[in-house]
């Protein structure tokens, strides 16, 4: 089968994704699985590197017309990679307050949304039985209401047991590595068909 203008150099191409954490915890098991997803991403042509959120100003209509440095580094760092992959806990049922910010911050001032057209993808992981679902299924509403080409499948819901993922990022799980490194090679060929060029 012939692939779609420029699609098939893409599918070796190394596309840079900035990665959001959606938490502040010094311990939190969604920065483990972010660790573990950049040690896995080399191996499928990706290069993560986090874009912190935890500088970032409450969001006000005020900014639109100065946003602050904080701010505008954030825009412009979104701006800069190809992808963006966001890794976030479940808070009562939703996006953590801080992420839903940034997504927020990154969407303004108005008609210069940072979201428009870049790649993402979600994922997360909880220590209950749904491991995000329903977190992720707000995330993927948001980046839809973004104009961010979002991947809908596969999805990942990860449950966290002790010892799932050590700090430094190393999976001890055979299965959940292979399933990580297989969703990480379907996010490269999301991005790769989200930025061919239409013919
Ligand atoms: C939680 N937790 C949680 N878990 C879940 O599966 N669904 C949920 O709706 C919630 N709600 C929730 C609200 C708040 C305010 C907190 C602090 C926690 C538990 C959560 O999964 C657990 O604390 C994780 O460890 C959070 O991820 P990080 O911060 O460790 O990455």
């Amino acid at each position: 089968m012939e692939m779609p203008c420029g699609l098939e150099a893409k599918m070796t191409t190394t596309y840079s994704v900035g990665y959001l954490v959606g938490s502040l915890s010094s311990t939190s098991i969604n920065r483990r699985l972010a660790t573990a997803l950049k040690r896995l991403a080399a191996s499928h042509n990706l290069e993560l590197v986090e874009i912190p959120i935890a500088p970032l100003p409450f969001y006000s209509a005020d900014f639109d017309a100065n946003y602050p440095a904080e701010a505008r580094d954030f825009k412009t760092a979104i701006e800069a990679v190809d992808a963006v992959l966001l890794v976030t806990p479940e808070y009562n049922r939703s996006v953590p307050g801080v992420l839903k910010n940034a997504l927020d911050i990154a969407s303004r001032p108005w008609g210069e949304n940072s979201f428009a057209g870049k790649p993402s993808a979600v994922i997360g992981t909880s220590i209950g039985a749904i491991g995000t679902a329903v977190a992720q299924q707000h995330l993927r509403s948001i980046l839809s209401f973004l104009a961010s080409p979002e991947m809908a499948q596969p999805e990942a819901y990860l449950q966290t047991t002790d010892g799932l993922i050590t700090d430094d990022g190393e999976i001890t799980n055979e299965g959940t590595a292979e399933f990580l490194g297989s969703w990480l090679a379907a996010f490269h060929t999301h991005i790769a068909k989200s930025l061919a060029p239409v013919s």
